[in-house]
């Protein structure tokens, strides 16, 4: 087949490790006869350094014009004061919005070889497979936010706001999954405080009962998530929340891989159309020196690959290539545990070395 790839490199190792997942596509193109072509845009404080906009419309527009889009990271310190009018990551929000990307897929899986590099006891690891499904469009990060005089200062708010479609979109979206692993869903809210969260878990409740009476289905409140992901992260199979939610739990949830180099991401909208990136960000404190783990982005090239392209036995042969490299001892540096380590472009070419059919 055919297909345009838009890469967004962004900053910091951005460029680093995208470098790698294009080499793995190309593998990927040249074994199984497929014909990639790559074009590059601008996303993040690069853009804001070359444009003064983080999301450039020529960027929209090529990502648009695209079947799938690889993004590597955006941020740095060099324009990381909170304060600043343009940020980095609005690039990536915006083009999240614009694409109409609203279900972030984090899968979290435990390579038995890295057990030993996660802090976690290597018992509560076994079995940890796990996809937070995180709406990535909506809630508080959407929802408007402003600032008024204070008789203390100032106050300041962000409104979190979901509406019914919003959720039952995302919920569809988790209950399909499921059934396709393990067919369970965990949802996760705070509706024992937020009345966003009482609309949530109703409406959860109803699509689950309607469409998906098949698939079990549980709640569990946020602060409680955040502690069973630690103590009984293998109990988990697709976790569905909304977007800070989400966002922090992936983060956590990333620490059972032993490191954030290692997990992938796929943000996708009706359509086929969608955007992968590492779930780790720029890294600007080892950008530069060729140590950075491209594995996560090479796992998002595989994502791309069977959802955006509908090449499973790519995809497939993706993921079992990476397996091969870990299981045969390729470490980069993170994930080394002080032992001898590769660099980032080795780590890419043990990849393409054991890409078959
Ligand atoms: C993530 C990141 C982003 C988010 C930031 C960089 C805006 O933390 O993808 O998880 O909060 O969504
Ligand atoms: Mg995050």
């Amino acid at each position: 087949m055919e297909a345009k790839i838009t890469l967004l490199r962004g900053d910091g190792v951005g460029p680093e490790v995208i470098a790698e997942a294009r080499k793995v596509l190309e593998g990927v193109a040249s074994v199984f006869g497929h014909t990639f072509t790559f074009s590059e845009a601008l996303i993040g404080g690069i853009a804001i350094d070359e444009t003064g906009n983080p999301l450039p419309d020529e960027t929209i527009a090529m990502c648009r014009a695209s079947e799938a889009v690889l993004l590597g990271a955006v941020g740095g310190p060099k324009w990381s004061d909170p304060m600043a009018p343009v940020r980095p990551e609005q690039g990536l929000l915006g083009i999240r919005k614009a694409l109409g990307l609203f279900a972030n897929l984090r899968p979290v899986k435990v390579h038995p070889a890295l057990l030993e590099a996660s802090p976690l006891k290597v018992d509560r690891l076994k079995g940890v497979d796990m996809l937070v499904m995180r709406e990535l469009t909506g809630g508080i990060y959407f929802g408007g936010t402003g600032r008024e005089a204070h008789e203390s200062g100032e106050l300041a708010f962000d409104r979190m706001a979901y509406t019914t479609l919003e959720i039952e979109r995302i919920v569809r979206c988790a209950a399909l999954a499921a059934r396709m692993r393990r067919n369970k869903v965990t949802s996760v809210d705070k509706a024992n405080v937020l009345e966003v969260s009482r609309l949530w878990r109703s409406t959860v409740d109803r699509v689950m009962a309607a469409e998906f009476p098949d698939v079990e289905l549980e709640h569990i409140l946020v602060d409680a998530a955040a502690m069973f992901l630690i103590q009984k992260p293998a109990s988990f199979d697709v976790m569905v929340t909304g977007n800070m939610f989400g966002d922090i739990l992936t983060d956590e949830a990333s620490v059972l891989a032993g490191s954030m180099g290692m997990l992938p991401s796929a943000s996708l909208g009706e359509g086929g159309m969608g955007l992968y990136e590492p779930i780790h960000g720029s890294a600007p404190d080892i950008a530069g020196q060729g140590i950075a783990n491209p594995t996560g982005t090479i796992l998002s090239a595989a994502m791309l690959l069977r959802h955006s392209l509908n090449l499973e036995a790519e995809a497939a042969a993706v993921e079992l290539a990476v397996n091969s490299a870990i299981t045969e001892g390729v470490r980069t540096i993170d994930i080394a545990d002080g032992g001898a380590s590769v660099n980032t472009c080795e780590m890419g070419d043990a990849v393409v070395a054991r890409l078959s059919k």
